[in-house]
C-alpha cells in the first residue's frame, strides 16, 4: 500500500509517496538524496543512522517512514549552516575524530542531541551519550575529546 507523506526536513517542507513498509532511512537516502545518515546494520544496533525526530535522536532504520508523517526530521545536513561547519564538527575536525567516517553522522547527532541537553558534561557522560553509536574505528578517545573541546567552545561563546 502507498502513502503520501509531508513532513520538514532540515527546516524544508518535503512530501513523497512511500509504500507501508519502507523505512525512514531508505527514503531519506534513496528517494531524498541525503547521503548523511548511514546505514551500518539495518537492525537498530550501529547508530550509524541516527537523526532527530521532533527534536530527540532515533535510529531512522527502526523507523516506518511512514511515521515521518507530520513531523520534523533532522539530519546531519542540517548542522552546517552557509558553509560553516558547526563547532562540534569543527572539534571533530581538529581532533581527528574519524577515520574512514562511517560512524561520523551518527555520532555528531548523538553528540549535539548531547551537548543541547547538557553544555558541559563529564567524560563519562559524553561516553554514555554517545553509547548508541558504534565506531569501529576510532577507539572513541579522539570522539570523547573532540565532544568535551567542543563542550568547551560553547561555553566561551555563550560568556
Ligand atoms: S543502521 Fe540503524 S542502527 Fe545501524
Ligand atoms: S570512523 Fe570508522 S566507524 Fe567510526
Amino acid at each position: 500500500m502507498i502513502h503520501e507523506i509531508n513532513f520538514v526536513l532540515n527546516g524544508e517542507e518535503v512530501s513523497c509517496t512511500v509504500s507501508a513498509r519502507r523505512l525512514l532511512i531508505h527514503v531519506l537516502r534513496d528517494d531524498l538524496g541525503l547521503r548523511g545518515p548511514k546505514i551500518g546494520c539495518d537492525t537498530g544496533h550501529c547508530g550509524a543512522c541516527t537523526i532527530r525526530y521532533n527534536g530527540v535522536t532515533i535510529k531512522s532504520c527502526m523507523m516506518l517512514a511512514v511515521q515521518a508523517d507530520g513531523a520534523e526530521i533532522e539530519t546531519v545536513e542540517s548542522l552546517a549552516s552557509d558553509g560553516e561547519l558547526s563547532p562540534l564538527q569543527e572539534a571533530f575536525h581538529e581532533h581527528h575524530a574519524l577515520q574512514c567516517g562511517y560512524c561520523t553522522s551518527g555520532m555528531l547527532m548523538s553528540s549535539e542531541f548531547l551537548l543541547e541537553r547538557n553544555p558541559s558534561p563529564s567524560d563519562e557522560e559524553i561516553r554514555e551519550g554517545i553509547s548508541g553509536n558504534i565506531c569501529r574505528c576510532t577507539g572513541y578517545m579522539h570522539i570523547v575529546e573532540a565532544v568535551r573541546d567542543a563542550s568547551k567552545a560553547g561555553r566561551r561563546v555563550e560568556a
